[in-house]
């Protein structure tokens, strides 16, 4: 399995890191037999308003399940990633904002600057009614007002809900229905890559299946957009009546902070809830040790705000330490394949953390691009979102980082809030491809997938957790059950992550990718649930049955098997037309690479699907597709072969 070099700590790094090899040992080992010491000791990296007295209250134990972290401690988050830089580093840069096209004025957000525009679109929200628990729902591109929003959210203790600015009006709606959500905040379009995306009609279009009092729009680029009297505001003339100060609400450790929707095996997406102070004091903990952050570095995470990584690393991780922290409203190659390396060179980025698709996309582009740029301010580099495979990894530790930066492949999820499985670069060495160890704090274990009791040693299984962190969520917005039902039946008394683990010889972690129903696209979730769902929709579907399948730069792409309804002619018209309708309902990101027309599906005979069939078909993995004498047609399966893409 070590074709690929593995690459020692260097003296460097071994010498001046945050944490070396014996501090990882001593903090882990403490973070695992004394958890309340160790967290409160953790804790003292935020300012309270009430210092928390109990520290871990937390059990897995179906018949004593509950999560609490620092329950008795009180702070406001915006605070601790505002006003208490201001005496230090009020003049410091808070945030870069590098925009979509490099000849676009950039923007530089002082924690000054940022403190008073925070404040003064807090008072905006409080003016419109939004009160302490309400939720608000923000789809906004990437820009700093973003920030602003979701840190005015956090000032007054409303709960924001990101909706990524890629996502259709439908699930814009679905989201802002799901948390009853009276407030949008979006723009008159995004801009990616040159291309516009419109935000607000897609708004003015959810706004007609859900129910929304206010909608605060701002103008980024300009475009003539209609307004809707009584209900849309100008996003400046919401805040021109306000002033600069806002104290922060004195907000619970256990208050909600967020909801982020993400995909999961079954049904509509689930809104992942966050609390504050474990959050932030895991956000804060991982930002300053997996990148060995040092106040005055620029750190750049490229990833958007409507993922949880925007989340945790681009706004709250670094604010909170007082970090200058880069946005990025672009994408990877426009104007053209050197634009993440320029940027690199223009603001000295020292920690560069993007996902493994934008590196296998620009990896074949060739060497050229990257090395006409300097990137010698890099010190560090970071991974996320998906396995990377050793040859996109060898790539960007030898092309980009030129030899010389560690990578911190970090394994985690939108329900575990930040790191849970990486390197550090001072403590261990790296293994092209490995997640390597825990995080303080993390216990994870592997179970077999068929009984769930926990394998030891050099080998493969199930990833599973077995007690709670910080940064964990608490719970699925309005359906606790879900929660439960979700994470902690499969294993009772674990928390099941959906993914695969190898642990080889020497302890380190190798997750295999998910063994769930949840595909993983370009970095991003998809249920094949929510896929399906899209297509049945379509008058001339009568079933769909949706699998991941390989795919060189998207890391999985999505194979549909469509059953029409009688009488349908299954036409290379229709198959766009689907292809497109998916794209429409639930968003570019969605879009099937393949539509397979299928006159049956493979049924046991009780009804139920054999996926397993379907996606040795996905990836033309025929050779054996194992025992289907339990079909209830077991011909549906040569039709299925013959037909597919594969064997044309
Ligand atoms: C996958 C993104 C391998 C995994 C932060 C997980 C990874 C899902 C890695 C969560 C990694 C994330 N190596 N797989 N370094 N990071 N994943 O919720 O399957 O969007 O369960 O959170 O992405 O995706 P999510």
């Amino acid at each position: 399995m070590h074709e690929h070099a593995i690459h020692p700590v260097s003296p460097e790094w071994a010498a001046n890191a945050k944490i070396n090899a014996e501090s990882y040992a001593l903090k882990y080992r403490a973070s695992i037999d004394d958890p309340d010491s160790f967290w409160l000791g953790e804790a003292q990296r935020l300012d309270w308003m009430r210092q928390p007295t109990k520290i871990k209250n937390a059990s897995f134990d179906p018949d004593n399940f509950h999560i609490r972290w620092f329950e008795d401690g009180t702070l406001n988050l915006a605070a601790n990633c505002l006003d208490r830089h201001l005496d230090k580093r009020g003049q410091d840069v808070a945030i870069i904002w590098e925009p979509d096209h490099p000849d676009t004025p950039n923007r530089i957000i002082t924690y000054d600057q940022l403190y008073k525009d925070v404040c003064r679109f807090a008072n905006a929200l409080k003016a419109d009614g939004v009160k302490k628990g309400d939720r608000v729902t923000i789809y906004l591109p990437m820009v700093p007002e973003a920030a602003v929003a979701m840190l005015a959210c956090a000032r007054i203790g409303a709960v924001h809900s990101i909706v990524f600015a890629g996502f259709s009006p439908d699930a814009l709606a679905q989201r802002i229905s799901d948390c009853d959500s009276q407030i949008v905040l979006t723009a008159d379009e995004g801009l990616r890559g040159g291309k516009k995306v419109p935000l607000k009609a897609n708004v003015d279009a959810a706004c007609e299946k859900a129910k929304v009092r206010t909608v605060i729009m701002l103008r980024h680029t300009g475009a003539d957009v209609p307004m809707v009297e009584g209900r849309d505001v100008d996003w400046h003339d919401a805040i021109e009546p306000h002033n600069a100060e806002c104290p922060p609400e004195e907000m619970n450790a256990e208050d909600p902070l967020f909801i982020l929707y993400t995909s999961g095996s079954t049904g509509q997406p689930k809104g992942v809830l966050h609390t504050t102070g474990g959050y932030a004091v895991w956000a804060s903990m991982t930002h300053e040790y997996v990148f060995d952050y040092r106040p005055g570095e620029v750190y750049w995470c490229a990833a958007d705000i409507g993922w949880v990584t925007g989340h945790s690393y681009v706004v709250y991780g670094p604010l909170a330490n007082g970090a200058t922290t880069l946005m990025f409203e672009g994408v990877p190659n426009y104007p053209d394949f050197s634009r993440f390396w320029q940027v690199v060179d223009k603001y000295k980025v020292e920690q560069f953390y993007t996902a493994p698709t934008a590196l296998r996309a620009l990896m074949r582009e060739g060497d050229e691009w990257v090395q006409k740029t300097s990137r010698k301010s890099l010190r560090i580099l970071g991974s996320v979102g998906e396995p990377i495979n050793p040859e996109a990894w060898d790539w960007y530790y030898n092309v980009v980082g030129d030899g010389r930066c560690p990578i911190a492949d970090t394994w985690w999820q939108t329900e575990t809030g930040g790191h849970m499985i990486t390197p550090l670069a001072g403590a261990h060495a790296l293994k092209p491809g490995a997640a390597s160890f825990p995080m303080f704090g993390v216990q994870p274990a592997l179970v077999d997938p068929t009984d769930g009791h926990i394998v030891e040693g050099a080998t493969e299984g199930a990833l599973v957790i077995l007690d709670s962190w910080p940064g964990q969520m608490r719970t699925v917005y309005g359906d606790h059950e879900r929660f439960i039902q979700t994470y902690f039946t499969q294993y009772p008394g674990k928390y099941f992550t959906g993914d695969g683990a190898r642990r080889d010889e020497d302890g380190y972690y190798w997750i295999t990718g998910r063994i769930d129903d949840v595909i993983n696209v370009s970095g991003h979730r998809m249920g094949t649930a929510e896929v399906e769902s899209a297509l049945v929709e379509h008058h001339s579907v009568a079933e769909a049955a949706v699998v991941g399948m390989p795919h060189d730069v998207k890391g999985q792409g999505i194979y549909a098997f469509v059953t029409t309804v009688a009488g349908t002619e299954d036409s290379e018209d229709l198959r766009k037309e689907l292809v497109q309708w998916v794209r429409k309902e639930i968003g570019p990101i969605a879009t099937p690479d393949v539509v397979q027309f299928a006159p049956g599906l493979p049924k046991t005979r009780s009804g139920k699907i054999m996926r397993r069939i379907l996606r040795k078909i996905a990836e033309n993995d025929t050779g054996n597709l194992g025992d289907i004498s339990t079909l209830a047609d077991p011909g549906v399966v040569d039709d299925l072969l013959a037909n597919s893409p594969h064997a044309k």
